[in-house]
């Protein structure tokens, strides 16, 4: 495959679909170049992300986390759908399952997580959840990561975050905007970045992409 092919990617998702409608827009727009989602997968059934997929064009298997009975019984799925989209890198965009990634994907897997990890992380943090307890902790600053995801909820090693100002008077719903708009920035940065070091970088070295990112 010719290097100017775009890096082919899968999105995993579980719920809205704000974030697969960005990448979308931003791909069908060029302002994100040298990738195309070939494809999406959804771990919930009658979520909003199965329409945005439709409305783009893009191939979505719906594998509902609910019908497995384990989570490697599920992860074999996902991961079977994966190959078969012959993905290069995979996407988690608001993706609440867990996925075991496999040894051909390791490194090759990221995340936007919308907080300051790994402050605010883990499993069950997600949403509405994560800005209630930055908001309980009284902290003065969110934001948001993009990492590489691993085996462990919110934990592979961070290639970028955006902070905000957490401001008197926020409530989860106001902090949640502030922060979705630097999510809606820093996730296509990063994937821009991926795609122009070229398939022969990948498996990602988050010390090398580093430097090729912009430190906020
Ligand atoms: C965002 O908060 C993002 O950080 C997290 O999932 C939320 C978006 O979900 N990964 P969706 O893309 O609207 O389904």
């Amino acid at each position: 495959m010719p290097e100017t092919d775009p890096l082919r990617a899968v999105v995993l998702i579980s719920g809205g679909g704000s974030t697969l409608e960005n990448l979308a827009a931003r791909i069908a727009d060029q302002r994100l170049r040298g990738v195309r989602i070939v494809g999406a997968i959804c771990s919930r059934e009658g979520v909003g992300g199965i329409e945005v997929a439709r409305r783009h064009g893009i191939p979505i298997e719906l594998i509902p986390r609910t019908q497995f009975p384990d989570d490697d019984t599920f992860s074999n799925a996902i991961t079977d759908v994966v190959r078969r989209m012959n993905a290069e890198i995979v996407l988690m965009a608001g993706f609440l399952s867990f996925w075991r990634i496999p040894a051909d994907f390791v490194a090759r897997v990221l995340n936007i997580h919308p907080a300051l990890l790994p402050a605010f992380g883990g499993r069950g943090m997600y949403a509405a959840r994560v800005h209630r307890a930055v908001l309980a902790a009284g902290e003065s600053h969110s934001g948001c990561t993009v990492h590489v995801a691993d085996n462990e909820y919110d934990h592979g090693p961070i290639l970028a975050q955006r902070r905000v100002p957490v401001l008197p008077g926020d409530t989860p719903e106001s902090l949640a905007q502030r922060v979705g708009e630097q999510e809606r920035e820093l996730y296509p940065l990063v994937i821009q970045a991926i795609a122009d070091r070229g398939r022969s970088a990948l498996p990602i070295m988050p010390d090398l992409l580093r430097h090729a990112l912009p430190q906020s």
